[in-house]
């Protein structure tokens, strides 16, 4: 096995410090760098100044945003392993930045929270030029090509996914809530009913993917009835409706539009 590279962390929030330790774990020689006096994770060398923090072969930055992170870039850096979230467009603008500049660049999201890195549970998605081999430290690396706004574009749609389905079980605990029902009662009975209807997906996609709407499941015409019913419900019961009306008002656009005897997969036809 040849040296290790030398690596560079900036950042030592919940997610750095994280992404530091596996670097550790993993044998590599770790410099690290934070604005603000955090502790530096064990067997790191912390440096004052993000010019020393360039001197390593590869440069890893995991800060809150992109707006954080653009001024502190340097052109010294020989190779960014960008891991702070952004959108598929800031991406595309820190690579040609990098271009410009002859840093080798590699966009990346972690779909996983800083205690499952180091393990096959954290997914990293990347992006731009193909550097897998920090990546590994993390966890899982999936390449999803050389436009370097793929990776961002991936993160936020499945976390556009999540936001939602999370947003639905706080809504049903507090509805439930208003009735003295606890979310520990609550629980096993949401996740046995979210694992039922995460098993529907691949019919709904290829439904999408063909662009087949005709169901004997269930129509739009009567989830836009059920999505008034929880509506009015959230609103009787006096807690927020906010995320039953938008759904509704969803739904309710693709039956003007002509889908209310279709699938449910066919709002996509509104969203797109
Ligand atoms: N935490 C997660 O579960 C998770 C999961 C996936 C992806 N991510 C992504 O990872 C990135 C970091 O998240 P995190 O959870 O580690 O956040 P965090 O704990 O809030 O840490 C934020 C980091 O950004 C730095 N920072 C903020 N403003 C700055 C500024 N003006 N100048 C210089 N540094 C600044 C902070 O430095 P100071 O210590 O000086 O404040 C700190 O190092 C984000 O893009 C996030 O979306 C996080």
């Amino acid at each position: 096995m040849g040296i290790k590279k030398t690596v560079s962390v900036l950042g030592l929030g919940r997610m750095g410090t994280a992404l530091a330790n596996a670097l550790v774990e993993e044998g590599y020689d770790v410099t690290v760098w934070n604005r603000s006096d955090r502790p530096a994770p064990p067997n790191t060398k912390r440096v004052a100044t993000t010019e020393e923090a360039f001197e390593a072969d590869v440069v890893v930055t995991c800060l809150s945003t992109y707006d954080v992170q653009e001024p502190l870039l340097g052109k010294n850096i020989k190779t960014l392993v960008n891991l702070t979230s952004g959108t598929p467009e800031q991406a595309r603008a820190t690579a040609r930045w990098a271009q410009a500049n002859g840093v080798d660049y590699v966009d990346g999201v972690i779909m996983a929270v800083p205690q499952q890195i180091g393990t096959p549970q954290a997914q990293i998605l990347y992006s731009g030029q193909q550097e897998h081999h920090v990546l590994q430290a993390f966890g899982e690396p999936v390449y999803l090509g050389e436009d370097a706004g793929m990776a961002a574009l991936y993160d936020l749609a499945l976390l556009g996914i999540m936001w939602p389905v999370f947003g639905g079980y706080l809504q049903a605990v507090a509805l439930l809530g208003t009735e003295g029902v606890t979310p520990r009662q609550f629980t096993p009975m949401a996740v046995g009913f979210l694992n039922a209807m995460v098993a529907l997906l691949p019919e709904m996609g290829e439904e999408v993917q063909r662009r087949e709407y005709e169901t004997d499941v269930s129509a739009v015409d009567i989830n836009v009835a059920g999505l008034r019913m929880l509506a009015d419900a959230a609103a009787q019961q006096g807690i927020d409706t906010a995320l039953a009306e938008t759904l509704h008002d969803l739904f309710r656009r693709a039956q003007e539009k002509g889908h209310g005897a279709h699938s449910i997969a066919s709002v996509v036809e509104v969203i797109r």
